[in-house]
Order: C-alpha cells, then structure tokens, then sequence
C-alpha cells in the first residue's frame, strides 16, 4: 500500500549549500532501496519535504527524520493513502528556486514568502504539482 507524507519543518542553525548537498545526498543513496520517492524544498530555514512509497518504509523513514538534529519544530501536514506516485521520477528532487515563479506562490499563500505553517497540506501539494509542471524540479 502507497502513502503520501508530507511535513514541514524549521532548521536549528544556519544551513550551507553544503549542508544541503549531504542531506540530499544521503536523500538519494537511501531513498531508491526502500522505494522512497519525494521533494524536497529548502528555503529561509524552512524545509518542505513530500515522502512517497510504501507505508512502512515512509513511516519507518520519517521517524529518523525528525530526530535529525539539523531541523525540529516538524510539523506533519499531509499523511494518506495514496493509489499512485506523484513524483516517481525523483528519489529526492530538490525544488530549484531560481525557477520558481514568484507569482505562485502569492496563488497559494498570504504573501511572497511561503510558511507551511500557516498553509493546508493540500495547498501544499498543489503547489508542489505546479513546481513539477513548471520544471522548477532538479533531478536526481
Ligand atoms: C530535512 C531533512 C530531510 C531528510 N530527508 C531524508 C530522506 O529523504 N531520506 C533519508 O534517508 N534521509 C533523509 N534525511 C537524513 C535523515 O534525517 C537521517 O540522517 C538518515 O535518515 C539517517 O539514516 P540511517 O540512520 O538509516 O543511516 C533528511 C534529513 C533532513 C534534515
């Protein structure tokens, strides 16, 4: 059985691109074995992240997590069951924000400056739809 799991959170400190590149790294030597799929934003200390798979590896994932000690405040917006993948092609597509139309996220939220939140997860999962039909996704 698929589910969908989508979270947001705040980071604990100041994050490098560097920070980043190993988070996704890790992202994406892990994800592909346990048939994770998902996004993942980054932007002002916010992080965004879709999990998609099976519903034990997802839950099994997610817990570790959340005990990452690079982020807290997680806040979990979206969990259901899912009968297909939205973002199969990405093992952890990173949301590029140089392509991200600054219009879009005024569609979706109070002002220019994204807060998960203050928004529902399925505001959230549209918003994320359109990033991938935008091809604001970079791949991996
Ligand atoms: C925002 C954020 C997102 C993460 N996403 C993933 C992920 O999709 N897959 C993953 O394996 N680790 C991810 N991690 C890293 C995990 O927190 C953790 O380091 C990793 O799952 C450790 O796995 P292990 O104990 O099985 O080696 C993420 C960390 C952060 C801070």
């Amino acid at each position: 059985m698929l589910v969908r799991l989508v979270y947001a959170s705040r980071a604990s400190r100041e994050l490098s691109p560097q920070d980043l590149q190993d988070i996704l790294r890790r992202s994406r030597d892990h994800n592909p074995a346990e048939g994770i799929t998902g996004l993942l934003w980054y932007n002002d200390g916010v992080f965004i992240q879709v999990l998609e798979g099976g519903r034990d590896p997802v839950n099994a994932r997610y817990k570790r997590i959340v005990m990452d000690n690079r982020h807290d405040a997680p806040i979990l917006l979206t969990y259901q069951e899912i009968s297909e993948r939205r973002y199969a092609g990405w093992s952890m597509g990173q949301v590029n924000l140089h392509r991200l139309n600054p219009g879009l996220l005024l569609k979706y939220g109070e002002t220019q400056k994204l807060d998960p939140y203050r928004m529902s997860g399925a505001m959230l999962t549209a918003l994320f739809d359109e990033l991938v039909s935008s091809g604001a996704i970079e791949c991996a």
